[in-house]
């Protein structure tokens, strides 16, 4: 068999959206509910199997918290993959994430491959909006949805994706928590390296 392609990849994003989560979940299926803040920077390998080549990942997890900032570029240099996250539920988090991308666009490798990735997923509800509608002429009720709302999506994946689209970014939503659209995201991403 042949050697795996080693890739270096690394996960950039506003603090508490779920950078490590994923990456636990990708590399362990796992994931903690009170994950603690990363301090400085994690390293973590995992292999991906594409059809007829196997990539072994060296993942950087970015601490986000903004007092880290500047360990950054050490993380984005030279690196083939960037992973940049936002939470759904929280539109400033889409914000930072843009602001990555942007300084990602300016100093890192041209030919990077760049995945947005929207995480938190399982926070979205299932239509906190359908829920307010059946609710309608129904005070209480409708007040309860309302409040649903309040904690759920605060991002739609089309605004995200437009702009993923225009700026040739692949764009994913995810789950940490269920895992849902996690190993996708990674393959995804080593799929469109295995052209480059
Ligand atoms: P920094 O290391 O500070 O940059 O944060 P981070 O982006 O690595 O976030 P982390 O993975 O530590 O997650 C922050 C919090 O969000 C933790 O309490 C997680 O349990 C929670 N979390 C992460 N992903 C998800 C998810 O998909 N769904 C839900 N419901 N919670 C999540
Ligand atoms: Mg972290």
């Amino acid at each position: 068999p042949a050697k795996p392609i080693q890739i270096k990849m690394v996960l950039l994003g506003e603090s508490a959206v779920g950078k490590s989560s994923l990456v636990l979940r990708f590399v362990n299926d796992e994931f903690q509910d009170n994950k603690e803040p990363t301090i400085g920077a994690a390293f973590l390998t995992q292999k991906v199997r594409l059809d007829d080549s196997v990539l072994k990942l060296d993942i950087w997890d970015t601490a986000g918290q903004e007092r880290f900032h500047s360990l950054a570029p050490m993380y984005y240099r030279n690196a083939q993959a960037a992973v940049v996250v936002y939470d759904i539920t929280r539109a400033a988090s889409l914000d930072k994430a843009k602001s990555w991308v942007k300084e990602l666009q300016r100093q890192a490798n041209t030919n990077l491959v760049i995945a947005l990735v929207g995480n938190k997923l399982d926070l979205a509800g299932p239509a906190a909006g359908a829920a307010a509608e059946s609710a309608e002429g129904d005070g209480e009720a409708a007040e309860a949805a309302e409040a649903t709302e309040g904690r759920g999506r605060q991002v739609q994946a089309e605004t995200a994706r437009a702009y993923a689209e225009e700026q040739g970014l692949l764009f994913l939503e995810t789950s940490a928590k269920t895992g849902e659209g996690v190993v996708e995201t990674f393959t995804e991403v080593a799929k469109k390296l295995d052209l480059a």
